[in-house]
């Protein structure tokens, strides 16, 4: 029994041995390794929420974008005033009496005279809605008739030349604040739709919250998310999802923080708020919404807040150094550390619990099973970030000790902010840190041993945002090589998460990304291919001693990994070839007991600049056929390739 003990803490805590020692061990022993290894890191960046995943048709649909999120916005941006039948009167935006105060602009018409069709207003979604034939769509407005009348009000798509797709009427006439809701449904696929909402009366009514979602959302969710898009992420069978940033999470400045309570509640009562990269964020997909589409996709949550900094570059000021970052103030430290708790609360808390209760009465009275949270974003490591760091850490670990607190160590593999963020992570024993780079292709094949002699006493990692700089088959296949790094090292490396995922085309602020789309197509680079050849292929054990090189010599070009996933008891071998020519690999599989010979052979290979476009997604796409896998077998690698065989278990 001693003995056994030794072992496994031998292998999970090391040993004190030689690097060289160190390095050999981590090949040479089968171990244990994460669970939860290969996730997805959501951020509203490139339009990744709205206009994006959120599947929202409206731009603007409160009235709300400002000049503060874009030069030239407005509160009728992507809006047009319509009085098309010789009607007349004024349009307006106004504040003083609106359906909350958080969200506190709405348009008023005054209409003197409604013409012949009635005059109103026009919206052109993101770049045009796009409406398919014989779907129906769940149209909703909030109105208030200012002079009390009652007025019918006509709610109609339309395609560019005036032709009507589908419409629906609404009589309102409240005095106060009301829903009105009607479906809509369309008679033809277009791409660029608009949607017109004409009043039939004189009189003055206030408009607010006008709203246009598909029924056909993921999983039918209300409120939800667009369903190719969401399905495309679901397909990465994701162990865990991190949301909502990134540097969204700890904004442009201190009252450009992320506020997960913002997020929540009924959406006409969100707080939106510009983004900082360059847009509006609605809040329509927030926290309730994320959790729900880690639920519905089998991920774990994992929310990253911000540790009471603002960004280093807030303004721009990575230009002069990065001076940007600012602190909530000491005495308000305690008041934002109850933020997080109650975040805590809302995920976990029973349903008797104030923030529980809140989940209950989105719908979700069951727990959403949190274990993880981020606290912090690859932050400058002043002296200011670490006091506010140690505080809120000091208190949610002393609160949650179930919950694993993951910590920051900077924006970049080595220098000054991830030395500082790991000794601080030292000191004060972080569970788990994260570790960012956006680094090149080579540096990812010349940094496959960077985790073997990582401590395995000290925080586990989460690498939290990693990419190659670019979408080219030798892109994705440098990552694959460096992803057999990350399950050799599974057991310090816990989590890891390419970035970021999603991109708007026209609308992007970040390149390269894991999935490309617009309003009607997706397409998914090669890179992503790679990360569901991981994801769906992860394990629990690693083995080191299953694939050898044809004569020994370790080649940076050529990389592998063998995992057994104990549930289904496969095991999977990962052959990576970065190099220009075949390479030979032997494997060895008599060690495992219970496996058959039928095994499914994946194969991702092409020309190394080879990359996916919206003219042509399916050019570097995965190959899958049978094999036969013997106990001995000899495996030649195509160049520049990835080939996955998972042996299956006898059944
Ligand atoms: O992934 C894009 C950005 O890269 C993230 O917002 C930030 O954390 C990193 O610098």
């Amino acid at each position: 029994m001693k003995n056994k003990l030794a072992v496994i803490l031998l292998i999970f805590f090391g040993t004190g041995l030689s690097l060289q020692a160190q390095q050999k061990k981590q090949t040479a022993v089968s171990k244990q390794i994460s669970p939860d290894l290969i996730g997805v890191f959501f951020e509203d960046i490139n339009y990744a929420a709205d206009g994006g995943l959120y599947a929202e048709l409206i731009q603007n649909r409160s009235f709300e974008y400002s000049l503060s999120d874009r030069y030239g916005w407005n509160s009728f941006t992507s809006w047009e005033y319509i009085t098309k039948g010789y009607g007349y009167g004024t349009i307006s935006v106004e504040t003083s009496s609106p359906v909350n105060p958080n969200n506190p602009h709405y348009a008023v018409l005054k209409i003197e005279d409604e013409g012949n069709e009635g005059t109103g207003l026009k919206n052109s979604g993101f770049d045009g809605i796009p409406v398919k034939a014989g779907e129906k769509y769940d149209f909703s407005v909030f109105l208030r008739s200012v002079t009390g009348n009652s007025f019918p009000v006509q709610v109609k798509l339309m395609d560019k030349k005036g032709t009507v797709l589908g419409e629906a009427g609404i009589s309102a006439g409240s005095k106060d604040w009301k829903k009105y809701v009607a479906t809509i449904t369309v008679n033809q696929t277009v791409d660029s739709a608009s949607l017109v909402l004409l009043v039939k009366a004189k009189g003055t009514v206030a408009i607010d919250m006008v709203s246009l979602f598909p029924q056909n959302t993921f999983k039918n969710r209300s409120n939800g998310l667009r369903a190719d898009l969401a399905q495309t992420i679901a397909d990465l069978k994701p162990k865990f999802m991190r949301f909502p940033g990134g540097c969204l999470v700890h904004g442009d400045g201190l009252g450009n923080m992320y506020c997960w309570k913002n997020t929540i509640g009924p959406v006409e009562q969100r707080v939106a708020q510009r983004n900082i990269w360059g847009y509006h964020q609605t809040a329509g997909l927030g926290y309730f919404e994320y959790f729900q589409f880690c639920e519905d996709m089998g991920a774990k949550p994992l929310p990253v807040v911000p540790a009471a900094v603002s960004c280093q570059n807030s303004g721009g000021t990575w230009r002069i150094g990065g001076t940007g970052q600012k602190g909530i103030p000491l005495d308000e430290i305690k008041e934002y550390t109850q933020e997080i708790l109650d975040l805590i609360e809302y995920a976990n808390g029973p349903v008797t619990s104030k923030w529980g209760a809140k989940r209950a009465e989105a719908g979700h009275p069951k727990s959403f099973n949190l274990e993880y949270i981020g606290i912090g974003n690859e932050d400058k490591m002043t002296d200011v970030f670490k006091e506010r760091f140690k505080l809120i850490y000091d208190v949610v670990k002393a609160k949650h000790p179930e919950i694993t607190v993951i910590g920051t160590v900077g924006p970049s593999p080595a220098g000054e902010d991830f030395e500082i963020g790991w000794k601080l992570a030292n000191e004060l024993k972080v569970p788990m840190v994260d570790e960012h780079y956006y680094m090149k292709p080579e540096w990812f094949i010349a940094n496959q041993k960077r985790y073997d002699s990582y401590d395995r006493s000290k925080s586990k990692v989460y690498l939290g945002e990693y990419a190659s700089q670019g979408n080219t088959l030798f892109n994705a296949i440098a990552e694959a090589a460096f992803m057999t790094s990350l399950e050799r090292n599974g057991d310090v490396v816990h989590l890891a998460s390419y970035a970021p995922l999603l991109a708007k085309a026209g609308h992007t602020q970040w390149n390269p990304d894991m999935i490309y789309f617009n309003n009607t197509s997706i397409y998914r680079t090669a890179n992503y291919y790679v990360q569901q050849l991981f994801s769906t292929n992860q394990g629990d054990v690693f083995y080191g001693n299953v694939v050898t090189t044809a004569d020994n010599k370790a080649d940076s070009t050529l990389a592998f990994s063998c995992v057994r996933d104990n549930r289904s008891g496969d095991v999977i071998i990962k052959l990576v070839n970065c190099s220009k020519t075949e390479q030979k690999l032997k494997v060895d599989l008599s060690q495992f007991k219970g496996l058959g010979t039928k095994a499914i052979l994946t194969l991702l290979t092409g020309a190394a600049d080879a990359r996916n476009s919206f003219e042509n997604p399916e050019k570097v796409t995965p190959v899958t056929s049978d094999f036969e896998a013997a106990k001995n077998f000899s495996y030649t690698t195509q160049p520049m390739s990835l080939t996955v065989i998972r042996v299956k278990a006898k059944k």
